[in-house]
């Protein structure tokens, strides 16, 4: 995907080879099939789906999505198409690209995330599940990942419903203890592959000082935070999730806007980092210019693959 020829931004992973690191975080340029045939068609190197619930949702009142100086705050409310439209966007995809596609998951109770995963076990197909542990926005539904006994049980009923390899999509943490308690669940299952850390830091709040009011209008102003707010947590989370989940791969995803955030979230150990706030304001352009800044960074420090320094992040 690079295009600088010497160097190699490939990736294997989950028994495949994709042809770069960067793909979309969910949510962003993905909840439509001509959003996501973009998507494939751009230098993304990989295409995850909007978070699907099993009914089609509305989402919540506009305006739901501001960006700001420092990046984006957001309140969607899981606006999506529903399972089933997924589900058939994944049954005429194009798997021979070369590109994975993962199906982001959010049901709205375990009972929906475990009949999504059984349909997509029937199915046999090669989309990969990553469930969505972590969205903030919908009131009255708390963020699963920071129930450590809720998500103990739903890794174990996720187990059952799904045969195949699976990710899930991790809030940010703030404490070692959380970090080591939550990778103590997730190390008692085998098929749960990977971890994308991080989603948006949940309900924080945006002022406009001219208006002296919020910017976006669920939750009285409340949602979650992206882009540049959120790059030292995000950092944080791959590089603990990274050491304390041997044998399993850590997704970066979390202020990326250029070549030098990619190539920080791979030092501190993620195998494929995903583009959110940066892909919403800059379009799927974005993968292109994104790889060839990493790339060049990478033949100036004099590395060739990925593997020369991913997780290579060195203390003090
Ligand atoms: C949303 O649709 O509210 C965003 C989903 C998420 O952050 O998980």
């Amino acid at each position: 995907m690079s295009h600088d020829h010497a160097i190699d931004l490939s990736v294997t992973w989950l028994g495949q080879t994709m042809p770069g690191c960067l793909y979309n975080a969910s949510g962003v340029w993905c909840r439509e099939e001509d959003e996501l045939e973009v998507l494939l068609a751009s230098d993304a190197a990989a295409v995850i789906s909007k978070s699907a619930t099993l009914a089609p949702r509305d989402g919540n009142p506009e305006p739901r999505y501001c960006r700001t100086a420092m990046g984006s705050i957001n309140s969607m409310g899981l606006p999506n198409r529903g399972f089933d439209y997924y589900l058939d966007y994944a049954r005429r995809y194009r798997y021979g690209s070369g590109k994975p596609l993962f199906l982001s998951l959010s049901g709205l109770s375990l009972d929906d995330n475990c009949a999504m995963l059984r349909r997509l076990a029937e199915e046999g197909l090669p989309a990969v599940p990553e469930i969505n542990l972590s969205c903030p926005n919908v009131p009255g539904k708390p963020q699963l990942g920071y129930d450590f006994a809720a998500t103990a049980e739903a890794l174990g009923a996720f187990d059952a419903a799904y045969s195949g390899l699976y990710g899930v999509k991790l809030p940010p943490y703030f404490d070692p203890a959380h970090f080591a308690a939550m990778a103590e669940i997730l190390n008692r299952h085998p098929r749960l592959a990977f971890v994308t850390c991080i989603n948006s830091i949940g309900n924080g709040l945006v002022v406009d000082i001219d208006s002296e009011a919020v910017v976006i209008k669920p939750k009285d102003g409340l949602g979650g935070l992206g882009g540049d707010y959120v790059l030292p947590t995000a950092l944080a989370n791959v590089r603990e999730f990274y050491r304390l989940l041997p044998g399993k791969d850590v997704v970066g995803c979390g202020g990326v806007k250029s070549g030098r955030e990619a190539f920080m979230h791979i030092l501190a150990g993620a195998r494929a980092v995903q583009v959110g706030t940066c892909l919403y304001h800059e379009g799927p352009g974005a993968f292109a210019r994104i790889a060839g800044e990493l790339a060049a960074l990478m033949r100036v420090k004099g590395y060739r693959r990925l593997d020369d320094f991913r997780g290579r992040l060195r203390t003090l």
